[in-house]
């Protein structure tokens, strides 16, 4: 009896656990954005977020093909993760590795790839 109690449990844990990450990399990505990425490069993406006008570097314009198509993913990983002056750009731009996981940033890609509505080259 006590055994199959302990057994629902675990079930339940991990029915709720998966259930956690089974939100879509889309929604998970999306929150992130907001959190981390919109003061600067703007909630849409347009490069407009509230922080823009204490830069002298303007952020990306995530939503815009042209430029978009110009990075690689595994460019716009590293300057996610790494930060600007990783990639000798601007120090303005912070890394994220630390506060988001691997599989966050990887995320973060795909749904910046949603917001230009473009592939890499
Ligand atoms: C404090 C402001 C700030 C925040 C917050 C910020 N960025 Fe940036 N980001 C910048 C600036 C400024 C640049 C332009 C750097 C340059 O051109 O030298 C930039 C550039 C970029 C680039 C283009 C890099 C390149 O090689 O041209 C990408 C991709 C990027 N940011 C992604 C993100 C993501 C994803 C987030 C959120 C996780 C984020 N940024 C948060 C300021 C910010």
């Amino acid at each position: 009896m006590k055994k199959r109690s302990a057994l629902i449990i675990i079930f339940t844990l991990i029915v709720g656990l998966s259930g956690l990450s089974s939100k879509t990399f889309a929604e998970t990505a999306k929150n992130n954005y907001r959190l981390y990425c919109s003061q600067c490069h703007g909630l849409t993406g347009n490069g407009e977020g509230i922080d823009k006008p204490t830069m002298g570097v303007a952020p990306k314009i995530h939503n815009n093909a042209e430029e978009m198509i110009k990075l690689k993913d595994a460019d716009i990983y590293t300057v996610t993760a790494q930060g600007g002056a990783s990639v000798t750009k601007s120090a303005l731009m912070p890394p994220w590795e630390g506060v988001m996981s691997e599989a966050e940033i990887k995320d973060m890609v795909k749904y910046l790839r949603e917001l230009c509505n473009c592939t890499e080259k």
